[in-house]
């Protein structure tokens, strides 16, 4: 027996630009990341989504194996720019066929759809004019949306609107290194801001669409741990905990920003502006449930110098979080290697427990708020051996992470559902196809051939003893 109640959602995850391909096929405009790729040295060799594993021409084959594996929900992404080519005004049927058909062959499988709106790739031509920095970009997230709660409401039940701002704001305004490329944390305030406009929009649309289902925010858990017990540690440490956590949940679950960093920043660069009504907007829509993508632990520290980011994106461990060049921000703080910390080749360290703290430290913050882990997975170069794919490693990771998940359930922690990243080896936004994290491996010299990975059978068993047998 096991802690998970019996209505838990076994899953797994995914997102439209990582998995479909079909990139401009039967109508679909191209995204932020489409040019972005294409643009040269912005990702690991030039990968791309062109193709990536051509779940758009293969879903049939890609449900069937989920089938197989016994999961009973399947969280995917709409790509916007498939529905909308121009972010907003005519719709592309075929698009809109996709993601009927898709969720039709999963619903036959019993398989429940869990429907991320918006993983990253902005329609381009909303880029065009200004995109998330544009406040019209919010209202055209609404409207697309809307859309589609018109076409899939009646099968769809679980949504979420955004997947990890930390990551397309951070990444697209401070650090610069995916779309639209800007280094500005001022115009990542406002960007972000508006975001945030579009998600209560949209959950004002949900709450007045009739759908019988429940909508939510999906976040990065970054839970963190100072360096050391000193002062200055614990004051970055109390920073970050504010920057990375507060920042980003508070708008989504409490319908506010936290004051004190609110009045910093507004004083410091003038952001973000509100809008007369924005106010009251987030604070009457607030989510239903949170997402919570768990992959790390953070150690933090104080910094006094200028630092960039070194993204390990090779798998060559200890090329990301060099000594002496960590990335932090001035004057606040810097994010380090734990000296005593286990870490992948990526340089991600694996703290399972970390998993049990946020979900703790969630809860305390925000009451009892419905949560649904909805990614945590292993990036590694799986080992083939005589034919098999044995990725123990990963087997192990996951083990460690149901656990640490049952234990906050055994705390009080309102967990519904796990969704391991990811349901199939995909493309990695800046680390190509060598980052695999999937239960099924993707031969990319044998015609995309799909293949069962060791964690497959494994999960199939753990699935079926609703967590017991791990
Ligand atoms: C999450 C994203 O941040 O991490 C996924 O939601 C992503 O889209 C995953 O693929 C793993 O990141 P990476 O960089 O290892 O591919």
């Amino acid at each position: 027996m096991s802690a998970f109640p019996k209505e838990f959602l076994w899953g797994a995850a995914s997102a439209a630009y990582q998995v479909e391909g079909a990139h401009d096929a039967d109508g679909k405009g191209p995204s932020i990341w489409d040019t972005f790729s294409h643009l040269p040295g912005t990702t690991y060799q030039g990968t791309n989504g062109d193709v990536a594993v051509d779940h758009y021409h293969r879903f049939r084959e890609d449900v069937a194996l989920m089938a197989e594996m016994g999961m009973q929900s399947y969280r995917f992404s709409i790509s916007w720019p498939r529905l909308l080519p121009q972010g907003r005004g005519t719709v592309n049927e075929a698009g809109v066929k996709f993601y009927s058909d898709l969720i039709d062959a999963l619903l036959e499988h019993n398989i429940e759809p869990m429907i991320t709106l918006y993983h990253w790739d902005l329609p381009q031509a909303l880029q065009d004019e200004g995109g998330w920095e544009a406040r019209s970009t919010a209202e055209a997230f609404e409207e697309y949306a809307r859309l589609c709660y018109q076409r899939y409401g009646d099968r769809v039940k679980l949504w979420s609107t955004f997947n990890e701002t930390v990551c397309f704001i951070g990444f697209g305004y401070i650090t610069g290194g995916h779309p639209p490329g800007v280094q500005n944390p001022a115009r990542a305030i406002q960007a972000c801001h508006h975001v945030f406009v579009a998600h209560a929009k949209a959950v004002a649309a949900f709450r007045t669409s009739g759908i019988a289902g429940q909508i939510g925010f999906v976040n990065v858990l970054q839970t963190h741990t100072p360096l050391s017990q000193s002062a200055e540690d614990l004051a970055a440490y109390q920073l970050a905990e504010g920057i990375f956590t507060h920042w980003l949940y508070d708008p989504v679950l409490k319908g506010e920003y936290p004051a004190e960093l609110l009045a910093q920043t507004q004083a410091l660069w003038g952001v973000p502006q509100f809008a007369p009504g924005d106010e009251q907007l987030l604070r009457d829509n607030i989510c239903d449930f949170i997402g919570l993508n768990y992959y790390k632990r953070e150690t933090i520290a104080a910094n006094n110098q200028e630092s960039h980011l070194t993204i390990n994106t090779t798998g060559e461990k200890g090329s990301g979080h060099q000594q002496g060049n960590e990335f932090g921000f001035k004057g606040l703080f810097k994010f380090v290697r734990n000296p005593n910390g286990v870490y992948t080749d990526w340089d991600w360290e694996i703290y399972p427990q970390g998993l049990t703290e946020g979900i703790m430290n969630i809860k305390a913050r925000y009451g009892d708020i419905p949560i649904y882990i909805t990614e945590n997975g292993l990036g590694a170069k799986d080992p083939i051996i005589d034919g098999e794919v044995v990725d123990d490693d990963r087997i192990d990771y996951l083990r460690q992470h149901i656990g640490a998940i049952e234990d906050a359930i055994k705390q009080g922690a309102d967990v519904r559902g796990y969704y391991p990243w990811s349901f199939i080896d995909l493309l990695s936004w800046l680390n190509g196809f060598q980052k695999q994290y999937g239960f099924i491996y993707v031969d990319h010299n044998k015609d995309l051939a799909r293949q069962r990975k060791k964690s497959f059978f494994w999960y199939q068993k753990l699935i079926a003893s609703n967590g017991a047998e791990r």
